[in-house]
């Protein structure tokens, strides 16, 4: 599949506006697989990627991933995601981690806020350079330390660091899903939850851990439940946030891509799929979940989920599911309860 945004952050490094530097090597964050990456050698490149998907095929291809570094680069590339605190916090990450006098080349979808992001890299640190292609924007800065808005830049690090929300309930963070409330969705499913829910279960697209919590409080008979989640940043949050949970029944944070299958069998399983990238409805990921639910669930073992109304889900669940039900139709979601065949 092509990544706009990332062929667009090699076109500066590909038409040679800017040359890859002879020695030492480049800092990829939120880095992504794709053919553009074969402008830098592999064993030239370090990454960082939360997103299990994308860290996993980049691993896959033998790239070098790191969780933190402290160390600083000549050439730092950056593909800063939608959230606009998030993205200033790694913006500063990139011109922090870039050496005096090193590159740092910033990409972005038009779709995605491109135009602001370009203006707070110029703030943060000047504008060297940019081009437009793909529907993107590639902006660059040379980085001279001593012109970088010092305070900026330490107010912007700060930006998406993990803070108390909901009236100190959970700690949460700028970009992660429904970063300052609870998702309204996911309360009703919540809400719809039986009492006599039972045995080990499984919370797909965990988020920040509110349903499994509500899955702990609201129903006693349960054994566990194994928190699966994509991103790194909202699993760590949910560990902190289901530390006490975890006294009461066993909890296991699972950081990994549901569309490639789940780890053990459950007699139940809740989940709000995600259901678009960006702007765009994603269908496939919110019935690639109720695949992988169906695999994992033993027989007569039930899903509970959640969706917008609209969102296109009957058919999957007719097929992988002996039974299902619309449970509450109300603001405009719909819970399900579907039931696996017991054969
Ligand atoms: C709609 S949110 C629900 C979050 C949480 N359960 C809640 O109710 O607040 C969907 C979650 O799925 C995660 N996600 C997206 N794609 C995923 C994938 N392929 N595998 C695992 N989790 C994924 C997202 O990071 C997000 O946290």
């Amino acid at each position: 599949m092509i990544d706009p945004a990332l062929e667009t952050l090699f076109l500066p490094l590909v038409n040679e506006a800017i040359e890859i530097p002879a020695e030492g090597k480049t800092l990829f964050l939120r880095a992504r697989l794709g053919s553009a990456l074969r402008d830098i050698p592999s064993e030239r490149l370090v990454c960082q990627q939360t997103f299990a998907p994308d860290a996993s095929a980049l691993t896959r291809a033998g790239y070098e991933l790191v969780e933190d570094t402290q160390d600083e680069f000549p050439l730092v590339l950056v593909l800063p995601p939608r959230q606009r605190q998030e993205a200033r916090a790694l913006l500063a990450e990139a011109v922090a981690r870039t050496k005096d006098g090193g590159i740092v080349i910033a990409s972005v979808a038009n779709t995605e806020g491109a135009k602001t992001c370009e203006a707070d890299l110029a703030q943060l640190a000047g504008c060297s350079g940019k081009l437009s292609k793909n529907k993107c924007r590639v902006f660059w800065t040379q980085v001279n330390k001593a012109e970088v808005n010092a305070d900026l830049l330490e107010s912007w690090l700060a930006l998406d660091a993990p803070r108390e929300i909901e009236g100190g309930r959970y700690m949460s963070r700028p970009g992660v899903f429904s970063w300052d409330h609870i998702d309204p969705a996911s309360q009703l499913l919540a809400e719809s939850l039986p009492e006599n829910l039972y045995g080990k279960g499984a919370d797909l697209g965990a988020g920040l851990g509110y349903l499994a919590d509500e899955v702990v409080t609201r129903c006693p008979k349960i054994v566990g439940v194994d928190l699966y989640e994509a991103e790194k940043r909202s699993l760590d949050l949910a560990k902190q946030n289901l530390a006490e949970q975890g006294k009461k029944k066993p909890l296991d944070f699972i950081w990994a891509d549901i569309t490639a299958g789940l780890k053990r069998n459950y007699d139940f399983v809740v989940m709000n799929p995600p259901f678009h990238t960006g702007k765009a409805d994603r269908n496939d990921l919110g019935q690639a979940f109720i695949r992988a639910a169906s695999q994992a669930l033993r027989p007569g073992g039930v899903l509970w989920m959640v969706a917008n109304r609209h969102l296109p889900y009957e058919a999957t669940l007719d097929k992988f599911f002996e039974s299902f039900e619309i449970i509450r139709d109300e603001k405009g979601y719909k819970v399900i309860q579907a039931t696996k065949a017991r054969k």
